[in-house]
């Protein structure tokens, strides 16, 4: 019940830090199972997802002990437990990982169907196939997936879609199968390829991640081994979309400028100015901004996360974009909240078309899913006067201490918890 209050209107300026990568951080965890001893994973993201990572792995008997807010040892050398407790399960989509994780050291994992934002149809036939070309059964009752697989063999594996999960997953259950595994078609994102540094950290040896064909050769063990993550793409795509639309100036540090290029070029064809340091990002805004176009396309095109806050930013800018969607088939939620603001998109099927509009108004509005929020974030801020988003929790999922890193770029955002006996008073 709680809900952000933002005074929109003031052009962000001055640095923001961004924090460990949140698909990289919730496929680490589960990963962990694999080293069978003590992980020390550091630039953990302090985001619900990864408290529930964290909660799935102590609930499967996992020692875990805090050495900082962003560092964690895991030490999952006496863990037995196979059976992902369906309530934590439910609360987001990477849960799935477990599977794969459990399946390569126990040999069988259940997990309930995962929960996470509601995109659409979001199938996991890519994931049961990679299991099952290495030798495990599958089955789906009540909601609940099970895997079995004693003695994993490699396999030759062509994804009929480019899957970040169903490669992830992959990866996974190949680390420790008999003899090698040839992933094709895969998942080219950061993650992927952070994921394939973790486990070959952990003794793993995994060949070509970052491409479209990643070569497994299983070991027999795996060990512990101290791992950070990378800086979250998403979040700072997600700030330097806010720097921009608001016309401020922000140095984004703590980045890997070549994970951004694809938001970057768009950025800059919108009318933005994007200067790449070392790891950090500086990104402003004087002029128009202009209108463009964007298919989103898995890595290196441009990233599904991030269509809704572009989608936003275009919204006022001067002329007509279109926003084509190539991901999700439900990821146009946003636009009514957006319609409520003053924005003019008109959605038929995969494609929004924005014409732009000369200001965006404040408006109570609805965070549907996880950056469906983050653009209302940004509509907000860009908004002359009051708004106030309501179900928080879903951009609390993915945003490191959003509230106070706007703080510090000089928004007026705040988070109001509501006081149910002061509501029920009320009424
Ligand atoms: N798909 C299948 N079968 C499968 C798996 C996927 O048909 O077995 C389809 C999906 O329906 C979708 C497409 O393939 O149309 C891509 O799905 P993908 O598997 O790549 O998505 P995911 O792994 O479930 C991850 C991120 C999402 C991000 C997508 C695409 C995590 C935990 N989630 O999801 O992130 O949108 O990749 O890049 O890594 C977010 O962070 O807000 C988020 C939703």
């Amino acid at each position: 019940m709680e809900k952000f209050v933002i005074n929109g209107g003031v052009p962000l300026k001055g640095e923001v830090e961004i924090s460990g990568a949140k698909n990289a951080a919730v496929a680490i965890l589960p990963a962990t199972i694999l080293a069978a001893g003590k992980c020390v994973v550091e630039n953990l993201p302090a985001i619900s997802d990864v408290d529930v990572s964290l909660h799935i792995l102590q609930a499967l008997g996992a020692q875990i002990r805090l050495l900082n807010r962003n560092t964690y040892e895991i030490d999952t050398t006496f863990m037995t437990g196979t059976e992902v407790p369906d309530d934590l399960s439910r609360q987001m989509r990477a849960s799935y990982y477990f599977l794969g994780a459990l399946l390569s050291r126990f040999g069988r994992a259940q997990v309930a169907m995962p929960g996470g934002c509601n995109l659409g149809p979001r199938p996991i036939d890519q994931h049961l196939k990679a299991f099952s070309a290495l030798g495990a059964a599958d089955s789906v009752d009540y909601g609940m997936i099970s895997v079995r697989g004693k003695e994993l063999t490699g396999a030759h594996v062509f994804f009929d879609k480019v899957s970040v999960g169903a490669t992830i997953n992959g990866m996974l259950s190949a680390v420790m199968a008999q003899g090698q595994t040839v992933l094709e078609n895969c998942a080219k994102e950061p993650h992927v390829v952070d994921l394939a540094n973790f486990l070959n950290m952990c003794g793993a040896d995994v060949r070509g991640a970052g491409t479209d064909v990643i070569k497994v050769r299983g070991v027999q063990r795996m060990h512990g081994c101290t791992y950070s993550i990378i800086p979250d793409q998403i979040e700072a795509g997600s700030y330097m979309v806010a720097a921009a639309a608001t016309g401020g100036d922000v140095l984004i540090k703590n980045v890997i400028p070549k994970h951004l290029e694809p938001i970057t070029a768009k950025l800059v064809m919108a009318g933005a100015e994007v200067q790449e340091l070392d790891d950090a990002v500086r990104v402003s805004r004087t002029g128009e901004i202009r209108p463009i176009k964007i298919n989103t396309m898995p890595h290196p095109g441009f990233p599904t996360d991030m269509q809704p806050l572009m989608s936003v930013m275009l919204s006022v800018a001067d002329g007509t974009s279109t926003v084509t969607e190539g991901i999700w088939d439900n990821r146009f939620r946003y636009v009514d909240e957006l319609t409520k603001m003053g924005a003019n998109i008109q959605v038929d099927g995969q494609v929004a078309v924005i014409e732009g509009v000369p200001e965006l108004m404040p408006a109570p509005l609805r965070a549907s899913d996880l950056r469906a929020g983050a653009a209302l974030v940004v509509a907000a801020l860009m908004a002359n006067g009051t708004s106030e988003i309501d179900e928080i929790s879903h951009i609390e999922r993915g945003y490191e201490r959003i509230v106070e890193k706007l703080e510090a770029l000089g928004a007026d955002i705040r988070r109001v918890e509501r006081n149910p006996a002061a509501l029920s008073q009320a009424l």
